[in-house]
């Protein structure tokens, strides 16, 4: 059987401890909680802003977690410089500005290559795995193979919003880049729902998910917490 490897995106675990300004909850508890349920990785996204992930998570959870860390970052050459230094398995290039963005959503790999060569072989160099966040779209493989990563990540949010003919051309896309070489990654969007057509994609190697894995965590986990919250009220 083809085991898909699940990354486990941690992002809005820093958003909600963010939303307060203390360390609770923290993003290394809820790695390293993903990694003991089953998660194969844990991605996390480093924003030039720092709206969620910080420095000091990337250091910590870089640290405190056995699994492959997944750096998602701007090709910029602050991240480049962070990445390089944290040394984390793999590192997804992901657009963060509207310049770098195709209409789908995906990194406009086929028009930025000058920019996204240095990027790509400071990260190779320093022995991490690369991969382009792009849309299924033939021009942007063909560019992810000119710029020589072993791996892209298909950008699913289009199909998770439910436009038509995206399932289409997630297969085609995911075909073509395995023909091409490529390791191929999908994710952005993926619900209990809607995961099941991309996991089903002979080619699709790893899923990343993040927001609805927080989203569903919240509700799965708050029976749980109210019961504990009423127990240590009513035992005071
Ligand atoms: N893959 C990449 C490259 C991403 O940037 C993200 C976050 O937007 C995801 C996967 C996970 O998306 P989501 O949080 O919607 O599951």
């Amino acid at each position: 059987m083809r085991v898909i490897r699940l990354g486990v995106n941690i992002d809005h675990v820093a958003t909600v401890r963010n939303a307060r300004g203390g360390s609770h909850p923290d993003p290394l508890d809820a790695a390293l909680a993903a990694v003991a349920a089953g998660a194969d990785g844990i991605t996390l996204h480093l924003r030039e802003d720092r709206r969620h992930i910080r420095d000091d998570d990337l250091a910590r959870i870089r640290a405190g977690v056995a699994a492959p860390i997944n750096l998602e970052m701007a090709a910029t050459a602050e991240m480049l410089a962070i990445a390089r230094a944290a040394r984390p398995h793999a590192a997804c290039i992901v657009p963060e500005r509207r310049a770098e963005v195709t209409t789908e959503g995906g990194l406009d790999a086929a028009g930025q290559q000058e920019k996204l060569a240095p990027i790509v072989a400071g990260l190779r160099e320093a022995g991490i795995r690369v991969s382009l966040f792009i849309d299924p779209a033939p021009e942007q493989i063909a560019a992810a193979v000119r710029l020589g990563v072993p791996v892209v990540e298909l950008h699913t949010g289009a199909y998770a919003e439910g436009h038509p003919g995206e399932l289409e051309r997630l297969r085609a896309g995911a075909a073509l880049a395995a023909a091409s070489g490529l390791e191929v990654h999908a994710g952005h969007g993926l619900t209990y729902g809607n995961v099941g057509a991309v996991a089903a994609i002979p080619e699709v190697a790893e899923l990343n998910i993040g927001h609805f894995l927080m989203g569903q965590a919240i509700l799965d986990g708050l029976p749980a917490v109210v019961r504990r919250m009423r127990a240590s009220i009513d035992a005071a």
